[in-house]
């Protein structure tokens, strides 16, 4: 056994040691050394403790290692660690496609599948869709996020850094206009924007596929990676219903707005639309790498046996963390929590605006907050720079924050949702602070 710990080297080793070991490919927003994590704090190895508005990109809704999802994990890996579910099936995949079954929007009969990653399930989601439709055609938004394998990173907006010099990119997808309403053109009200997007989104249908041929139309029902951007329920309603009306199988991308982020279990409950798929990851189990697709049973059951799985897909560990999660939401509150923790930063974010004639836009729903950085309020001309000196300060600071967003101007929240009132307000601090330098 390897007897090296964390601190059989320094930091400064640890750095030296991934450069010269670990592919250039992978960012690392912070070099620090992770070695605990609890509840909403980090801390490195040199003892600095870091509020997490992070939460590893939104995986971590119920904290780090929660201790119910670490004594399940516990007593998982003791009793079966990996059969393999296409080789023998064993008890927590099933019961938590049965729990998932019953949380996921609609009455109709439902089925789950488990994979490994977001984009893994994304990739999923697209082969039901085909073999459920007998048809091609996959449909996301511009400014979309669905992950880095080929097929996700087709559907994928922000050609730098996720696709530049990645391609050929796969064959038969196509992005639709989203709603952007804080960069729409001036003067038109949000109602005559959405007009303009519903006409253009309708035309595109005309101009770039036609609908008879699209197996799926995959939307985030708020933005992640494209910066927290928030549809009018007018506008999801319109896409669903187009779905409908030409036998195209709506899928909500619910990786990053899933599990409570929004302030209920799926962000879409929001819009009055039921998804005929969900593709789910992230905070389903805090941390353990666990992703499924969920929906209406007819769809699931197009594939034949065989036809779709995965060595690791659905792994015990991960399903026994993800029961643990879901249990967590509804003993904690995660729901209601989220709507009060995405009203103290807005609280916070409103005051700043006051201040800062860089503060364009602030947006949420339940605690997925964000605020928009620009030059000038009138122009409002993305500010990357700015935002990223921003989240800069806070990473040396004490706060692993996060921008997203097309021209990267947007700062945004992803705090664990069991995170205190006192070490909520201590983060907001050193925003402050940071928007102040
Ligand atoms: C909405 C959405 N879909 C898909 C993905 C891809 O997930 P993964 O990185 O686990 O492949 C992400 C990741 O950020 C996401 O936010």
């Amino acid at each position: 056994m390897s007897q090296t710990t964390a601190s059989t080297f320094t930091t400064a080793e640890w750095q030296q040691k991934r450069d010269q070991f670990v592919s250039k490919g992978v960012s690392n927003g912070n070099r620090s050394l992770a070695v605990k994590g609890e509840g909403a704090e980090l801390y490195d190895l040199d003892g600095r403790r870091f509020i997490d508005f992070a939460g590893a990109i939104g995986t971590l809704n119920v904290g780090h290692s929660h201790p119910k999802v670490v004594e399940a994990v516990k007593r998982q890996a003791e009793e079966l660690i990996h059969p393999g579910f296409n080789v023998m099936m064993y008890p927590s995949y099933i019961e938590l496609a049965e729990k998932l079954c019953g949380i996921a929007p609609g009455t109709h009969e439902k089925k789950a599948i488990f994979l490994n990653s977001g984009a893994e399930a994304v990739e999923n989601a697209v082969k039901i869709a085909r073999k459920y439709t007998k048809r091609q055609g996959v449909v996301s938004f511009t400014r979309g996020f669905h992950g880095r394998t080929n097929m996700t990173m087709s559907m994928t907006s922000k050609v730098k850094p996720y696709k530049f010099g990645f391609g050929p990119f796969a064959s038969e997808v196509y992005q639709a206009p989203f709603p952007y309403y804080y960069q729409k053109p001036a003067g038109l009200s949000d109602d005559a924007y959405d007009d303009m997007v519903i006409q253009a989104f309708n035309d595109f249908f005309i101009a770039a596929v036609a609908p008879e041929t699209v197996a799926c139309i995959v939307m985030e029902p708020v933005q992640g990676e494209g910066g927290f951007i928030i549809p009018s329920k007018r506008f999801v309603q319109h896409v669903a219903s187009f779905c409908k009306e030409h036998g195209i199988v709506f899928v909500a991308d619910e990786i990053q707005t899933g599990f409570a982020r929004t302030g209920t279990y799926f962000a879409i409950e929001h819009f009055g639309v039921v998804p005929d798929l969900i593709t789910v990851s992230k905070s389903l189990a805090a941390g353990l790498p666990l992703s499924g697709v969920i929906g209406r049973a007819e769809m699931l059951d197009a594939a034949a046996p065989g036809e779709l799985g995965g060595t690791y897909a659905g792994s015990p560990l991960g399903c026994a963390a993800a029961l643990a999660v879901l249990d967590i939401i509804e003993e904690e509150g995660l729901n209601k929590r989220s709507e009060e923790i995405g009203r103290i930063i807005e609280e916070k974010a409103l005051e700043w605006k006051t201040e800062y004639p860089f503060i364009g836009d602030i947006r949420r729903l339940g605690a997925m907050a964000a605020i928009e950085i620009v030059k000038d309020l009138e122009t409002r001309e993305p500010d990357k720079a700015k935002a990223a000196a921003i989240a800069a300060y806070a990473n040396q600071n004490g706060l692993l924050l996060l921008t997203a967003g097309i021209n990267g101007n947007i700062i945004r929240f992803l705090t664990p949702l069991i995170i205190s009132d006192d070490l909520l307000n201590e983060g907001l601090h050193i925003v402050e602070a940071g928007l102040r330098a």
